[in-house]
């Protein structure tokens, strides 16, 4: 891979973010690309010969490192970050195998195993392992894979996968699953026949995928609900294209919930409404006030937010990955909330940071109960997974001192310049 343009950081385990509180939060952020969309735009790349662009594309870690593990599969690709585009280039000279010091790395690697497994019919991927926030099988994934005509035979940690060619069939998830969905959704574009996947994720970057697969020339019906219907297209039908990646709901949601919990004004650019609906119309029952713009969504925080009682679940649901900044949110809301989480329960590690900062939570099992505190006291914490880090900064911007948070290599895996952005709007935070 090579990179053109300079970063904005340097990128070391050792990196730290201090933030004091100040002055509510005002002017306007601009919401970078979706990271979970454009890494499986990345993976989808795989599926074309030719010259693909990618716009609109986020200046994160993860994005560096899908870009490694797809040049080492034989893709080449070029980082312009003055016009946040990927220029990537399939000359149809791949190496079917991902290895493990990549795989390990980054979950959405996994997502390579569709498009080669439909495209060449072979694959060797490294098993992924587990997460920051707990075991993250692929069991769906490849069962669906198995109904679509694949035979898997695990050896020394690697999934070797063949499939002469796969045959379009009926196949119902047990759940939603994003990564499965993406996965079954790239395999049957070059099935033979058609494909119905039901109680299929419907997440916009989900949407994002189809769309783009559906301008490089395949035939998918149903984009956006819980039926997608694949019809198969031959194994050289498809071509490379120039698309846009979906604006981040997740990073829209951090400037949202740090422009309501510092009570400023703030105008979040390219934030889709209808993408986060229903977290919307919670963040409007803890007293914030949200007006949606031709371009945006328009946040004035109240002067102490209310508690609520969140649920995650699926898309249209509230999604997981918001959940570390309600309750960061919560920890200073009037009242008491009670936030249950039913996609990864081991996601409350954060917990215990946010408790350093003064926050008053106890969890049981899936369920977290919040007790609002007046005033939060900075401290130092760590940033446990990517989306827990900018809980934790959003809530220094209100915690009483200095909040040092170290670990911001989670941060950076998903987060385009998170501090330059908040610093643009006011808040008192710095990169050391
Ligand atoms: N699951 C299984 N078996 C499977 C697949 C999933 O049991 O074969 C379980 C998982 O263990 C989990 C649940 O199903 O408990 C949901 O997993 P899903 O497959 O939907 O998630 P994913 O594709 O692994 C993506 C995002 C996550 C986000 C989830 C849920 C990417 C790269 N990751 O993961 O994002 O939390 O969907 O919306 O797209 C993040 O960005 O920080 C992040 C973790």
């Amino acid at each position: 891979m090579s990179s053109i343009g300079a970063r904005t950081f340097a990128v070391s385990p050792g990196a730290r973010i201090k933030v004091t509180p100040g002055t509510p939060l005002s002017g306007t952020v601009e919401v970078p690309g979706a990271k979970n969309s454009v890494l499986k735009l990345m993976a989808a790349c795989l599926m074309a010969d030719g010259n693909f662009v990618l716009s609109n594309v986020p200046d994160i870690e993860d994005v560096v490192t899908m870009s490694e593990l797809l040049s080492s599969i034989g893709l080449v690709i070029e980082h312009h970050r003055d016009t946040k585009e990927l220029h990537i280039t399939n000359n149809g000279n791949l190496q079917l195998f991902a290895p493990y010091e990549l795989v390990e790395r980054i979950r959405a690697s996994v997502n390579v195993l569709g498009p080669l497994l439909g495209r060449f019919g072979e694959v060797r991927i490294a098993l992924p392992g587990g997460d920051d926030f707990g075991s993250r099988p692929i069991d769906m994934h490849l069962r669906g894979l198995t109904e679509l005509g694949a035979q898997f035979e695990m050896r020394h940690g690697d999934i070797y996968a063949r499939a002469e060619r796969l045959h379009g069939t009926n196949i119902t998830l047990d759940f939603p699953s994003v990564g499965a969905t993406e996965n079954l959704l790239t395999a049957a574009v070059f099935a033979k026949g058609s494909t119905s996947i039901e109680n299929a994720a419907r997440e916009p970057e989900i949407g994002d995928l189809c769309n783009m697969l559906v301008a490089m020339g395949a035939d998918i019906e149903g984009i956006g609900s819980s039926t997608l219907i694949v019809h198969g297209v031959e194994r050289n039908a498809l071509r490379a294209v120039h698309h846009t990646v979906v604006a981040d709901r997740v990073q829209a949601a951090t400037y949202i919930a740090a422009a309501a919990i510092t009570g400023g004004e703030v105008e979040v650019q390219g934030a889709i409404a209808g993408h986060m609906e229903m977290l919307l119309t919670r963040f409007t029952d803890m007293g914030v006030v949200l007006v949606e713009q031709t371009d945006g969504i328009l946040v004035i925080g109240p002067e102490r937010l209310k508690s609520i009682d969140v649920v995650t679940l699926p898309y249209p649901g509230i999604a997981t990955d918001y959940k570390p900044l309600v309750v960061a949110m919560l920890s200073v809301a009037e009242g008491v909330g009670i936030v249950t989480e039913n996609l990864y329960p081991g996601r409350f590690r954060y917990v215990d940071e946010l408790q350093r900062l003064g926050a008053n939570i106890r969890t049981d099992g899936h369920h977290a109960v919040v007790r609002g505190e007046m005033k939060l006291s900075g401290a130092p914490v760590r940033a446990p997974d990517i989306r827990a880090g900018a809980a934790l900064v959003v809530a220094g911007l209100v915690a009483e001192g200095e909040t040092i948070i170290s670990d911001v290599h989670h941060i950076d895996r998903g987060y385009d310049d998170l501090v330059g952005r908040l610093c643009a709007l006011g808040a008192n935070i710095t990169r050391l």
